[in-house]
């Protein structure tokens, strides 16, 4: 089959051979990507409108025990002031997210110890009871299944924990040796089983990724069946041993967005900040691939620039209020537009069927 002739089946079976992905990913052309664009556009359209959901990271601890090869914050970055918020100022920040229209409130966080489950619990019940109508999303990475258990119980609804790469080799390069994937893999299916709507994801473009290393992440994606997908291009970071690398491609992250899409009609797919640091049309490019979530970021102002996981990481001047309002004018000129609301995930009935029936 010839690639257009792949993505139509992708469309119809939400389901591609291990080969046809390399072929996908080796191959692929700019009319190719045009199309899968106007695919996934159009079926986030039928699905979700042209709405978009937001919400707000809190970017809650910068303290990280990884050391992983391509994060800002890995441990052994010395060159990071070190923070972490209390539980005032992560109020702080929700409070000024819930004024601006945010209904969803991130914690994103290093895997930072001092955030026991007692402390986390604390800090999810706080914000369930100020705030009941907004849904909590937890990212901070690999605890055990009894943790994910509390922070559920104590209201948390979401977790993100991208897998990162579902190749093990792959997964063995991009990490220090302490990591591994088959940790990440039950973590992932811990979370789901708990009952969290449950993203994974990647970045596009990191060292060592290949047309097979992706063809395995279309398929992971495809079994595990999350509500959400992380996925973003890789950007290098100036102390990480990753710094004189290529940063990922805009157009490959834009297909794999579209294709995912596609595959997979309702998951909910950020337009992630690290496109939109790539390019400066990225986030906009990302909702007309078929992304309908964008993530402002709500971090104190003072704390913004010590969480860079990467170089000139967009957004790190603005407050709450400006970052929303820079994402609405954009949505507005491409006819979208950003809705309040929790935007929890729903499968449609239609989730299986062709989108031309
Ligand atoms: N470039 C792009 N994305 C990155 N992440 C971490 N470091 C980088 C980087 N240098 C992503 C990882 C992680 C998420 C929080 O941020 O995929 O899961």
């Amino acid at each position: 089959m010839n690639n257009r002739e792949l993505i139509e089946k992708l469309n119809k079976e939400h389901h591609l051979e291990r080969e046809e992905w390399v072929q996908l990913f080796a191959t692929f052309t700019e009319e190719d990507r045009k199309m899968a664009a106007e695919i996934a556009r159009e079926i986030a359209v039928r699905n979700f409108g042209k709405d978009i959901y937001f919400r707000g990271i809190v970017e809650f601890t910068n303290i990280c025990k990884n050391d992983c090869k391509y994060c800002g914050i890995r441990k052994s970055n010395v060159n990071v002031a070190r923070y972490r918020l209390n539980l005032e100022q992560i109020m702080a920040c929700c409070a000024a997210g819930y004024e601006n229209g945010f209904r969803t409130f991130v914690l994103q966080g290093g895997e930072d110890a001092w955030f026991t489950d007692e402390r986390m619990c604390e800090i999810i019940a706080k914000i369930k009871e100020s705030y009941p109508d907004c849904a909590v999303t937890l990212s901070l990475g690999e605890r055990s299944r009894e943790s994910y258990a509390k922070m559920f119980e104590a209201g948390a609804d979401r977790y993100l924990l991208r897998h990162e790469t579902a190749d093990e080799a792959h997964y063995e390069y991009l990490h220090p040796s302490a990591m591994k994937l088959s940790n990440r893999m039950q973590c992932l299916k811990a979370l789901k089983e708990i009952g969290y709507q449950t993203g994974c994801g990647l970045m596009v473009g990191s060292p060592g990724q290949s047309p097979e290393t992706l063809a395995k992440d279309m398929l992971f994606i495809e079994e595990f069946q999350p509500q959400m997908i992380g996925m973003g291009p890789f950007l290098p970071h100036k102390d990480t041993p990753f710094r004189d690398e290529a940063k990922g491609s805009v157009k490959l992250t834009l297909f794999l967005l579209a294709l995912c899409r596609i595959m997979l009609p309702f998951v909910l797919l950020p337009s992630t900040t690290a496109l939109g640091t790539a390019d400066n049309d990225g986030r906009k490019q990302g909702v007309l691939h078929g992304c309908n979530v964008i993530m402002p970021n709500l971090s104190p102002e003072d704390v913004r620039k010590n969480y860079m996981l990467y170089d000139n990481k967009a957004g790190t001047n603005l407050t709450a209020k400006e970052g929303i309002q820079i994402v609405r004018e954009e949505m507005e000129e491409i006819g979208y537009h950003v809705v309040v609301g929790r935007g929890d995930f729903r499968k449609g009935k239609n989730n299986n069927e062709n989108s031309n029936s």
